[in-house]
């Protein structure tokens, strides 16, 4: 892990909300998020993200594991069992079953999740202990400085709305608490061929969290590049992975003064 030096970059200028109160602002970009992701399931083979299926996938998974370890280590924490961990955008609960792995305590640890179905697939899949709410995370009620992590995995990248992105950061940032961080996931550049999301870059990292500690290290072979080859040459994708301008993820760590 490699921390990135450098003043944080002035925040944007959000755009006003719509319409109306806060609530009525969050409606909004979540039944826009919500949207997206409908129109994403309709468009993708079901597999495409199946650790079983794609090897490129797994590997994906495997490298951020070890980086998240290897930043955890290098933060002093010599254990997960006494932390409170929270997921915003948990999904179907992938990356908390990786948090029980590397292990943290079900009952320390809690998702948030939008979208009904997922949240059904995540209470499904994780132990009982393990709290999962569903719902926009931005109305959740946590209490401030609880959480000695918050992670945000390919989250803000589907959330268009630069004010939208603002609060939430505020939210995880008011969760954490001191000595603690934020830990984030995200592709950097924009997708072309998919208007429903947009990359996130390091100064954005950086406009969205000016009170922390940044430290960030680029992951995760291109996946265009790693779903062609990962049947037909999967030898080349350690060789191709090695090169970092191939690597389109950022893996940011984000840390709270004590
Ligand atoms: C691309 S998925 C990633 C899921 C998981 N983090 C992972 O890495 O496998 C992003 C998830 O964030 C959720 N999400 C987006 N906006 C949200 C919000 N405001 N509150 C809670 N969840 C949200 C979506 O419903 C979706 O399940």
């Amino acid at each position: 892990m490699t921390e990135v030096p450098g003043p944080p970059a002035a925040p944007p200028a959000a755009p006003a909300p719509a319409a109306g109160s806060t609530a009525a602002f969050a409606r909004h970009e979540t039944d826009a998020v919500r949207e997206r992701y409908a129109r994403r399931a309709a468009a993708v083979a079901a597999d495409r993200y199946s650790l079983l299926a794609s090897p490129a996938a797994l590997r994906e998974q495997q490298q951020r594991l070890r980086a998240m370890a290897a930043l955890w280590r290098a933060h002093g924490w010599a254990t997960l069992h006494d932390k409170a961990l929270c997921e915003v955008g948990c999904g179907a609960g992938g990356n908390l079953a990786d948090l029980l792995r590397l292990g943290a305590a079900p009952a320390r640890l809690s998702g948030l999740e939008l979208l009904p179905e997922r949240a059904a697939a995540a209470r499904a899949a994780l132990p009982a202990a393990v709290r999962v709410v569903e719902g926009d995370a931005l109305q959740a009620d946590m209490t401030p400085g609880s959480q000695q992590a918050v992670l945000a995995f390919t989250v803000f990248s589907s959330l268009l709305d630069d004010a939208f992105q603002q609060r939430l950061a505020a939210a995880m940032w008011r969760w954490t608490a001191p000595g603690g961080g934020v830990l984030v996931y995200d592709f950097t550049v924009d997708n072309p061929r998919n208007r429903d999301v947009r990359g996130v870059p390091l100064a954005r990292w950086r406009a969205l969290f000016p009170q922390g500690r940044v430290q960030a290290r680029r992951l995760t072979l291109a996946p265009p590049i790693a779903r062609a080859l990962e049947h037909r040459a999967p030898a080349l994708l350690p060789l191709l992975e090695a090169l970092p301008p191939l690597r389109t993820h950022l893996l940011a760590w984000i840390t709270k003064p004590t």
